[in-house]
């Protein structure tokens, strides 16, 4: 028979955490919240390239939320003054994120000179620059970069690392956890959340179908790995026994709220923070977030070799006709760096990775601390009705 929702059933929808496990009845007052030291369940998704400067970091952290630090594509030494500075500027936890590498790229010369050829003809990038792709040498150490980095994340004791593309080895996060540091890693897909947990990781980030920038997924990438927030955060929740955080498509209070009722004890929103001032996102990149309202966005590997979601321009659509395999990332990223930083000198929309999520549309161009306080004000507003206190300080 069909049953209603009950005012008591919805209160406790709202409250999944402090229903499930008989605690605090505050919205904000969470097992992440607790876990990590933060006064609100919001996470400023790490964005490597550039978008998550020190000082957007350091902003969010000393709202309430936490900043994270997107350090995929930074060498060990930039890692550490980029940590310094957010030391500098905030005395609150923060995140740093990292790319985990894959061992088994298989670097095909053949494939490799085809994309050469394929992005020598594309118009006047390539009368400028088409020496500088020929003289690409694509090499592939896997893990090299990955535990100089690494190695810094330890010696600095950053109080909370996650990861992406991957999972470290149980050795790895035990000794990050032995040092003090809190290990998130990133699921899409329960049989991930599963790998993530018995790795040993203190949560899960379950990044939806919706999500912006690059797809976390490792163990095979297809159809069966592109499941909406709304039915992936659930049925992790149901599977692994640690806090989840929801990411992909959450811009404001509205998707906080959900993302709490589906039993997410957080939320992960990059997107949200891609047009804030303190982003370091180009300017023609928070121009098309804040303005290109009826854009798409799509997945694409055309450029870094990993599925990506982006808003659609000239380089995706040219790329969905080139027949021949794309390479794998980070071969594809090599390969495409001289477009994409020519892209950037030249203000060029059109071979700009436009990384952004399905939602972007609803996205505000405000400080971060200014967003943060309203995603908190815009929550409380959703949930008020589910609870009687006001937010814990
Ligand atoms: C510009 C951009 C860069 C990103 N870089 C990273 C990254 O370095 N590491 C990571 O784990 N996730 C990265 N992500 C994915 C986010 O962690 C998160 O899953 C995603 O932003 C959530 O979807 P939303 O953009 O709709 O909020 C990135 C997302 C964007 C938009």
């Amino acid at each position: 028979m069909q049953r209603f929702l009950l005012p008591d059933d919805i209160s406790r929808a709202f409250k999944p955490n402090a229903y499930v496990k008989g605690e605090s009845h505050v919205w904000n007052d969470t097992s992440v919240t607790r876990m990590l030291g933060i006064q609100y369940p919001i996470i400023q998704a790490p964005m490597a390239g550039g978008p998550s400067t020190p000082e957007l970091v350091a902003a969010v952290s000393n709202e309430g939320g936490l900043g994270f630090l997107g350090a995929g594509y930074m060498s060990a030494d930039s890692i550490r003054s980029g940590i310094r500075r957010i030391r500098e500027l905030t005395d609150k936890p923060f995140g740093v994120n990292l790319f985990i590498p894959d061992e088994n790229i298989q670097l095909d010369r053949e494939i490799i000179n085809s994309m050469k050829r394929q992005l020598k003809s594309l118009g006047s990038f390539a009368e400028e620059f088409a020496g500088e792709i020929d003289s690409i040498q694509v090499e592939h150490t896997p893990g090299a970069d990955f535990a100089k980095q690494l190695e810094v994340i330890i010696e600095e004791r950053v109080p909370i690392f996650s990861f992406t593309f991957g999972c470290p080895t149980r050795e790895t996060i035990e000794e990050l956890k032995a040092r003090g540091t809190c290990v998130i890693g990133t699921a899409t897909t329960v049989a991930e959340a599963m790998t993530l947990e018995r790795a040993g990781v203190d949560a899960i980030v379950a990044q939806g179908y919706e999500a912006g920038g690059h797809r976390g997924t490792f163990l095979g990438f297809g159809a069966s790995s592109l499941i909406g927030t709304i039915a992936l955060v659930p049925q992790i929740v149901d599977t692994v026994h640690l806090p989840v955080i929801a990411s992909g498509g959450i811009m404001d209070g509205r998707g906080i709220a959900a993302c709490l009722a589906l039993g997410a004890s957080a939320v992960q929103m990059g997107t949200a923070f891609l047009a804030s001032l303190e982003s370091g996102a180009h300017p023609e990149h928070k121009h098309a977030i804040l303005h290109s309202r009826d854009a798409e966005t799509v997945i694409t590997t055309a450029f870094s070799g990993k599925p990506a979601r982006g808003i659609r321009n000239d380089f995706m659509t040219i790329m969905e006709a080139y027949e021949a395999p794309i390479p794998p990332y980070p071969v594809q990223n090599t390969l495409t760096r001289p477009l994409r930083n020519w892209a950037a000198r030249q203000s060029n929309p059109a071979f700009m990775s436009l990384w952004a999520g399905q939602a972007f549309a609803l996205s505000r161009e405000a400080s971060a601390s200014d967003l943060v306080r309203r995603f908190v004000q815009e929550a409380q507003q959703v949930l008020s009705p589910f609870h009687d206190e006001q937010p814990k300080t």
